[in-house]
């Protein structure tokens, strides 16, 4: 089966090209060209639209990983058109070729999508309502597959970090080598995510769980790592992890940390329906930050 990865070069998408490039036919569509990807990649812009389909129709996939995205969440406050032009226009454009090409395509989406108003955890069957552009432009796209493509997923993943791009507890690591206390907000509270967790767990919809993955079409998904925290609750954990036993950790209210785009305070995505249809369930977020913080050391 042939497999295209948008974004091929972001932080999702490189652990999905490592965790599937064993046992499938994969090309990426990335504006970056990555000198030992390992697997052959489109260097265009998907907003452009007949430059997507031309891959598109070239490649002939049968199923499209759309990991591209404007994912700076606060740059969105102030670049609404680039948002919506990478977010959306870009989606649609996949939408159309993957239709034409007869692809299935599995969309990226964000626990962004809801306010966090919430008591209790988000299920996929809560309407979306976002609090800030990043979450708005998710949700436009979302509804744009739900409207338009013949053949999708969406999957709804939260707090994402990995080894190939920047992230929070990257972050955290970076400026405990240059402070001695670091303030963290401590009322949002999610599921973190490591990157290469969900990418096995595609590995193993499309191998080991295939018959429940081809049943599952047209279906919206949370996927994220057991377990709940803070943000100031991750970042204690990361310097543990790390042996930063020196750092303070300061927990703060979001308002003394103000940023251009509003996050909900309730981020939690309710997992209980992957593990139900699709057998999945990733492992604690403590297990999954300790691994990354080792393999990063
Ligand atoms: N990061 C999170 O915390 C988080 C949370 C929830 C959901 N998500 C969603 O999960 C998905 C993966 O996120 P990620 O953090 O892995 O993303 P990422 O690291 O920002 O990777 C996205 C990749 O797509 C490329 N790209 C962007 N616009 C493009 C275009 N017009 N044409 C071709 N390539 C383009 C980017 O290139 P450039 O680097 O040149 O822009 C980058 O290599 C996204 O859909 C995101 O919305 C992320």
């Amino acid at each position: 089966m042939k497999i295209l990865i948008t974004g091929s070069a972001g932080m999702l998408g490189t652990d999905l090209v490592e965790a599937l490039r064993p046992q499938f036919e994969l090309v990426g569509i990335d504006r970056r060209d990555v000198p030992g990807a390992g697997i052959p990649t489109h260097g265009i812009d998907l907003v452009h639209a007949e430059a997507t389909r031309a891959c598109l129709l070239k490649e002939r996939p049968a199923l499209i990983f759309h990991t591209a995205a404007k994912t700076a969440v606060d740059s969105c406050e102030s670049e609404k058109q680039d948002a919506l032009n990478l977010n959306v226009e870009m989606t649609r454009n996949l939408i159309r070729a993957g239709n034409e090409v007869g692809a299935r395509l599995i969309f990226f989406s964000t626990d962004y999508v809801f306010d966090g108003t919430k008591k209790g955890e988000y299920t996929e069957d809560d309407v979306p309502c976002p609090l800030n552009f990043y979450g708005e432009t998710k949700c436009l796209a979302e509804k744009a597959i739900q409207a338009e493509a013949r053949r999708f997923n969406i999957f709804r993943v939260s707090w994402l970090y990995g080894l190939h791009g920047r992230s929070f507890p990257r972050t955290i690591l970076q400026k405990a080598k240059e402070v001695r206390l670091l303030k963290v907000v401590s009322d949002q509270i999610g599921r973190p995510t490591f990157t290469r967790d969900v990418a096995q767990a595609f590995l193993e919809m499309l191998t080991r769980q295939s018959s429940a993955f081809e049943r599952a079409e047209h279906q919206t998904f949370n996927l994220a790592n057991d377990g709940t925290c803070s943000w100031a609750e991750m970042a204690s954990a990361v310097l543990k992890y790390a042996g930063f036993d020196q750092v303070k950790v300061e927990y703060v209210d979001s308002a003394q940390y103000p940023l251009p785009a509003a996050r909900p305070k309730n981020s939690v995505l309710s997992i209980a329906k992957i593990q139900q249809h699709l057998g999945i369930r990733l492992r604690p977020w403590q297990e999954a930050a300790r691994e990354f913080v080792k393999e990063l050391a």
